[in-house]
């Protein structure tokens, strides 16, 4: 099994809990030595307000309460939210009924935490597993953030195949306008598509593993992953469940595990069958559009490991 070295800056998280972002959270909590400076969330697979509360009842399960965690943008940038319950449940956690957290979220807001925090270190990497509408305002109305983050890694678009239609990925169709502007803003990107997420998949033995590590953050993970895994099943006819945001967690900590390549990208924002989907100039030919890394090909077994130790480092508490 190869190593990668582990990146040392603090990691400021995006996302929107939604079962994929709820393991990516466990694997940053649970992998040894990762700060993390705090949580925005937005609205995406579930409305914003749970996608908040979701963020907070997995600190709370993971024992890390004090990381502060605010509610960004309810809606995208130029468009309505088309939420996701029938991949991540009426919760957003897989109908599991975790319980209620009972630490308060930050206040101020989501996109004035995901400011703060920034401006507070020198550098820092953002990492976001979601639609990038609070990312997009946050550069809109504090452009010298871009100073303090050293990349951006994003969970969203793809090279080729979509899933929430033919041509697009579920963040980027999700607000288009946001990924646009945040890809076009300059500011150092790695996208992790899902050309590289499907590279990544747990089935039901990786569940069946988890399910004996025997504590309850792993015990918790498997729940919710069940629902996951189900939905994939029924959709695709395979227990081989891409876990997209997790992918994005361990590329970010450690780069090294994912190969990308620069190419000029935009994204789709009005296409009649194509909104949403983000262009890769593969050829690099046609483009006058920023160079971006996107991600190619991740080491599947060591992703796969980081997370299961991620999980076990959690039976040592
Ligand atoms: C992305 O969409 C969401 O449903 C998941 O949480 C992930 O971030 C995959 O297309
Ligand atoms: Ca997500």
């Amino acid at each position: 099994m190869a190593s990668y070295g582990r990146d040392r800056l603090p990691v400021f998280l995006d996302c929107d809990p939604g079962i994929d972002d709820a393991f990516a959270l466990m694997v940053l909590l649970g992998s040894p030595g990762v700060e993390l400076l705090g949580i925005s969330t937005v609205g995406g697979n579930v409305p914003v307000e749970l996608t908040c509360e979701n963020a907070r009842r997995i600190l709370e399960l993971c024992g890390r309460a004090q990381v502060p965690v605010a509610a960004g943008r309810a809606q995208p940038l130029a468009k309505t939210l088309v939420s996701a319950e029938e991949v991540h449940g009426r919760d957003g956690l897989g109908n599991i009924n975790l319980p209620s957290p009972t630490v308060p979220e930050a206040a101020g807001g989501g996109v004035s935490l995901l400011i703060d925090k920034l401006l507070a270190v020198p550098r820092a990497i953002l990492l976001a597993t979601a639609p990038l509408t609070n990312v997009a305002v946050a550069l809109q109305e504090h452009p010298e953030i871009s100073g303090h983050i050293q990349r951006i890694v994003w969970m969203g678009g793809s090279t080729g195949f979509g899933n929430v239609t033919p041509a697009a990925e579920y963040n980027a169709w999700a607000d288009p306008e946001a990924a646009r502007q945040v890809i076009r803003s300059g500011v150092p990107f790695v996208m992790v598509g899902l050309n590289v997420t499907h590279q990544v998949a747990l089935d039901r033995s990786t569940l069946a593993h988890y399910r004996t590590l025997g504590n309850p953050v792993a015990e918790t993970a498997a729940r919710m992953l069940d629902f996951y895994v189900t939905f994939h099943e029924q959709e695709a006819g395979t227990d081989r469940s891409p876990i997209h945001d997790a992918v994005a967690a361990v590329a970010a900590i450690y780069p090294a595990s994912l190969r990308t390549v620069s190419y000029p990208v935009d994204v789709e924002t009005k296409g009649e069958i194509t909104e949403g989907a983000t262009v890769v100039d593969l050829r690099g030919l046609h483009s006058d559009q920023p160079r971006i890394e996107v991600g190619l090909e991740a080491d599947a077994g060591f992703h796969l490991e980081v997370m299961a130790d991620s999980l076990a480092s959690f039976s040592a508490a």
